[in-house]
């Protein structure tokens, strides 16, 4: 793995990469160094045999506070333009395996983006999840107004546009935008032990799984059931499809070869 400044990763033994934010003074504010390191390393741990599954996360106090808001301060539209600097999060979404946001703390404007560019997102007890972009007199740019909007209904996800709601964890939760919440003290752990569960499953069903699911927020509903099925019989020239249901049959642990 490279030398990165911005963020840690760990390859653990369980089939689990994490990789944790780094800039705890700015409280994980995205700059573009810290962007690029971070889809450079979940597309090494995409690539890695050995790994099934990542944790992206940042500390107790953020997850990671938005874009980094000194180094756009002066940039012009063209400089946006050209540096195109939000086709990271998009490679965050174009990655094949599952990641999960572990988020405790903020998660704010593209720190809450950059959460749900993930696939699912698992909060701490602390965790704060907000847009704030209309205070600095612009919009979400990275997902916020499309991504939240699906989670969470057209109704709350204005009221966070337009009036920098945020949501507590117990909220995020109960309209749909995470999946569980933990303490604070047991999040990282539970979290990984997810990940370790998620990355010892069927591997190609798994990245159909991913990509049928994402579907559903991409495409009109007869497209992704048709993509749905296609997946479905697809899946049905695997090994692991043969090993999995013969397991169940002779009621064994199924052995996933990945192919
Ligand atoms: C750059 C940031 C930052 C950010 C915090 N910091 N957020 N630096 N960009 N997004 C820095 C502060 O400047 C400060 O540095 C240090 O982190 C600690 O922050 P404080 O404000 O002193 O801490 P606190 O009072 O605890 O408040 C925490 C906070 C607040 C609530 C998270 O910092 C805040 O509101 N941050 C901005 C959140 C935001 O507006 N995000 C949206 C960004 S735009 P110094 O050097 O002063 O100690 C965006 C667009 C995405 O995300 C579009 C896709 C690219």
């Amino acid at each position: 793995m490279a030398d990165y400044e911005n963020i840690l990763v760990e390859k653990r033994d369980d089939r689990v990469g994490l990789i944790r934010l780094n800039r705890p003074k700015a409280m994980n504010a995205l700059n573009g160094a810290l962007m690029t390191e971070l889809v450079d390393a979940l597309g090494v741990l995409d690539a890695d045999p050995e790994i099934g599954c990542m944790v992206v996360t940042g500390n107790e106090r953020a997850f990671a506070a938005g874009a980094d808001i000194k180094e756009m301060e002066t940039s012009t539209a063209v400089d946006m333009l050209y540096s195109d600097r939000i086709s990271l999060w998009d490679r965050v979404r174009d990655i094949k395996k599952p990641v999960i946001a572990a988020v405790a703390g903020v998660a704010l404007g593209g720190g809450c983006e950059l959460a749900m560019a993930c696939d699912m997102i698992i909060a701490a007890e602390n965790a704060r999840f907000g847009q704030p972009e209309i205070n600095l007199g612009v919009i979400p740019g990275a997902g916020g107004t499309q991504r939240l909007t699906r989670a969470v209904g057209k109704a709350l996800a204005m009221e966070m546009v337009l009036n920098n709601r945020w949501l507590s964890a117990e909220e995020a939760y109960r309209f749909g935008l995470v999946s569980r919440i933990f303490s604070n003290e047991l999040h990282l752990e539970e979290t990984l032990r997810i990940a370790s569960e998620i990355a010892a499953r069927a591997p190609v069903a798994l990245r159909m799984a991913k990509e049928a699911v994402n579907a559903a927020f991409e495409l009109p509903l007869a497209e992704g059931l048709r993509f749905e099925r296609r997946a479905f019989y697809f899946l049905f020239s695997t090994d692991d499809q043969k090993e999995g249901m013969n397991a169940f049959v002779n009621k064994r642990e199924a052995k996933w070869q990945g192919k």
